[in-house]
């Protein structure tokens, strides 16, 4: 059976990678994309989002969504590790279609309370759609079958800084909403994305799947390479935000464990997510007050390379 899903993104080349399996797997039936800044600004992310789908020849509803975080001023768009484009500043084709008249939050709201228990929805940047389609009608988290976020990190540390991952650091206020919001939650973070690594030879089968939407995996994918090379060392991609899809349609392949999550909003540790696990005892229940999660702590990463290859081969 498919699953119907909204896909909540910031293309970026991993979120195009994402797309690329949302939009073709047979057991994923996507209803819309809803954009959100973060890799790149928002109208770069709308136009990203357009053009994937357009280049896979199976055009979706693209609804654009959060410009900025909540609360705390925007960082400059990461352009040394998706391009200044989002998608390895390789020469783009034009778009023809359009975003939706309506705001993401908007899209998110009717289409959870068009199909009650139904959509999943699948957030691989940061958070500010979801927080605010809570805000527009919190009573979705009744009628959403499943939140699943690319995002966070439990016992790995940060990628942009020593405790923070990216989704979050970049809107903590609207990840603490959305993750302490009491809907069915999983997060997948770099516990287990960090697992994974996309190497050229697997680009190579991809592109060679995805007619003219492969030459933009594989040319973005070339920029994001290099970066991987030069800060961990590795010759190929975390693909992140495809996690989230292979824990959707692949659960078995990861380990999770329950437990309640927390969001640091501001200092030192601004953007950590924090997760005391379900009937642990601490000094204080502080931790363990928020609705229980789930939360990706491990994964047979060569399996989940081998999904998302055989996915768009
Ligand atoms: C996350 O941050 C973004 O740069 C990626 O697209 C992914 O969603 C990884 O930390
Ligand atoms: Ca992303």
């Amino acid at each position: 059976m498919s699953e119907p899903i909204i896909f909540d993104t910031d293309p970026g080349v991993d979120d195009a990678q994402a797309i690329a399996i949302a939009l073709r797997h047979p057991d994923i039936e996507l209803l819309g994309m809803t954009t959100t800044f973060g890799n790149v600004d928002i109208e770069t992310a709308t136009h990203n989002a357009l053009l994937l789908s357009e280049l896979a020849g199976h055009r979706v509803p693209v609804a654009q969504g959060a410009a900025a975080p909540m609360v705390k001023p925007r960082h400059p768009a990461p352009a040394h590790i998706h391009g200044a484009n989002g998608l390895g500043d390789i020469e783009l084709p034009a778009v023809t279609g359009q975003a939706e008249s309506c705001s993401a939050a908007q899209f998110i709201v009717d289409t959870v309370n068009a199909r009650p228990g139904e959509v999943t929805l699948v957030a691989v940047g940061p958070l500010g759609n979801l927080a605010a389609a809570l805000q527009l009608d919190p009573s979705i988290t009744e009628r959403v079958k499943r939140v699943v976020v690319m995002g966070g990190s439990i016992k790995e540390g940060g990628n942009v800084t020593p405790v923070a991952e990216a989704n979050i650091f970049n809107d903590p206020h609207a990840a603490q909403r959305v993750l302490t919001a009491g809907w069915p939650l999983t997060l997948v973070g770099l516990d287990v994305t960090h697992r994974c690594v996309l190497t050229p030879s697997h680009m190579r089968r991809i592109a060679a799947g995805q007619g003219p939407l492969g030459e933009v995996l594989a040319g973005s994918y070339a920029f994001y390479r290099e970066f991987y090379q030069n800060a961990l060392g590795i010759d190929g991609c975390c693909p992140h935000d495809s996690l989230a899809l292979a824990w959707l349609v692949r659960p078995e392949l990861f380990t999770t464990a329950s437990g309640h999550l927390n969001v640091a909003t501001e200092g030192p540790a601004e953007g950590q997510t924090l997760f005391a696990p379900h009937q642990r005892a601490f000094i204080s229940p502080r931790w363990s007050q928020t609705p229980l999660a789930d939360v990706g702590l491990g994964v047979d990463g060569a399996a989940v390379v081998e999904w998302i290859t055989d996915t768009l081969a």
